[in-house]
């Protein structure tokens, strides 16, 4: 088994409640199971995780970064504006993959430029929770790389 991190960033523990005309109505309990479980099938040992503050989530990627850890990240609003954040991922030892819920190319002009996405190996967006398994379906790939 190789140990995946799956890193969410602000709000998204309130799936299911926030504006699921966009998020969707599943959870973020459903969201973590079906990682869980897609996880197995690709022989990832998942850690899935959630912080609404900026600190740690740097500090879980300097985690990734020490150990060689995989990372699918949605870092949620950081996305779009957290340089501190990008500069932890641009670190990175191992994949990285940047993944969200909605498409935000297709939503507000904030949420247009990702400053992740340059230091990330590629990024799925806007299959709602599918996405998280797209993601780890591309990520089974790169690990054999
Ligand atoms: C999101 C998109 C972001 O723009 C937004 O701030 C989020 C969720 C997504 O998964 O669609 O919180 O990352």
């Amino acid at each position: 088994m190789i140990k995946v991190l799956i890193l969410n960033g602000p709000n998204l523990q309130r799936l299911g409640t926030r504006e699921p005309e966009v998020y969707g109505f599943e959870t973020f309990e459903d969201l973590k199971n079906a990682c869980l479980e897609f996880g197995k099938t690709q022989d990832f040992d998942i850690d899935f995780r959630q912080t609404d503050d900026e600190a740690t989530i740097i500090k879980w990627l300097h985690e990734a970064a020490d150990q060689k850890i995989p990372v699918v990240i949605n870092p949620a609003a950081f996305t779009h504006y957290s340089y501190a954040m990008r500069d932890a991922a641009a670190m990175h030892t191992a994949p990285l993959i940047e993944v969200h819920i909605s498409n935000p190319q297709a939503r507000e002009e904030f949420r247009h430029f990702s400053v992740l996405a340059g230091v990330a190996d590629g990024a799925i967006a806007g299959f709602g929770i599918d996405s998280y398994r797209l993601a780890l379906t591309a990520l089974k790939k790169l690990v054999k790389l």
